[in-house]
């Protein structure tokens, strides 16, 4: 009985690889040539981005102005290798290591690949981890969240092929798009 649980599952990985992907998070956001995956749980929320680039991928939570006052964590796989940094918006145009401001790298569990010519980084946060440079996240409600990703380059200070700004709600799943 066990085997034959064991052979149909393994039967519907291979043939629905894509089905057994979206259900490990509870929430997707689909936009252009970028997706975010979310799970939220009473202390962490966990996070996969994916974007059509060789380049950093990105998400800032709770921006304020542009880019500034925003959560952003930051991430790039090269040479197999994946970086993931906790960064803060410290300008409208800008970002910066949240170490380099005085603060810790709250980033948990990083991991990410690189296959055909698209980046996935994945990580949990703390929902409040009290570090001045990040943001405590409000499960409930609507929260601000900016995507975006770079054009090829693995370097974090490459500017963006594409950014986005959406309205989430981090325990229902919806999302709305503002620019
Ligand atoms: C060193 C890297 C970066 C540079 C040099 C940079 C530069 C800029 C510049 C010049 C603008 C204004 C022009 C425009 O709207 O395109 C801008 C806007 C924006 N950036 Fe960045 N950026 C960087 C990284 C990031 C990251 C990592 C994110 C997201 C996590 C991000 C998200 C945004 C968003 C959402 C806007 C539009 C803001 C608004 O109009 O409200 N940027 N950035």
């Amino acid at each position: 009985m066990m085997k034959k649980y064991v052979l149909i599952c393994a039967a519907f990985c291979i043939f629905f690889p894509g089905y057994v992907f979206a259900t490990e998070y509870q929430h997707k956001l689909a936009a252009k040539d970028m997706e975010v995956f979310w799970s939220i749980d009473n202390e962490q929320i966990h996070v996969k981005l994916t974007a059509k680039t060789t380049g950093w991928v990105a998400i800032g939570f709770d921006p304020e102005k542009a880019m500034q006052g925003a959560n952003i964590i930051i991430g790039a796989v090269k040479d197999g290798k994946v970086k993931i940094e906790d960064d803060y918006g410290n300008r409208k145009r800008a970002h910066s290591k949240d170490e380099r401001l005085g603060g810790e790298n709250h980033v948990l569990n990083p991991a990410g690949e690189e296959a055909d010519g698209v980046t996935t980084i994945s990580f949990s946060l703390a929902l409040d981890s009290k570090d001045k440079w990040d943001k405590p996240i409000n499960p409930e409600g609507t929260s601000r969240i900016m995507i975006a990703y770079g054009s090829g380059r693995d370097s974090f200070k490459t500017r963006h092929k594409y950014r986005g700004v959406y309205d989430i709600n981090y325990s229902t799943g919806e999302t709305k798009k503002i620019k």
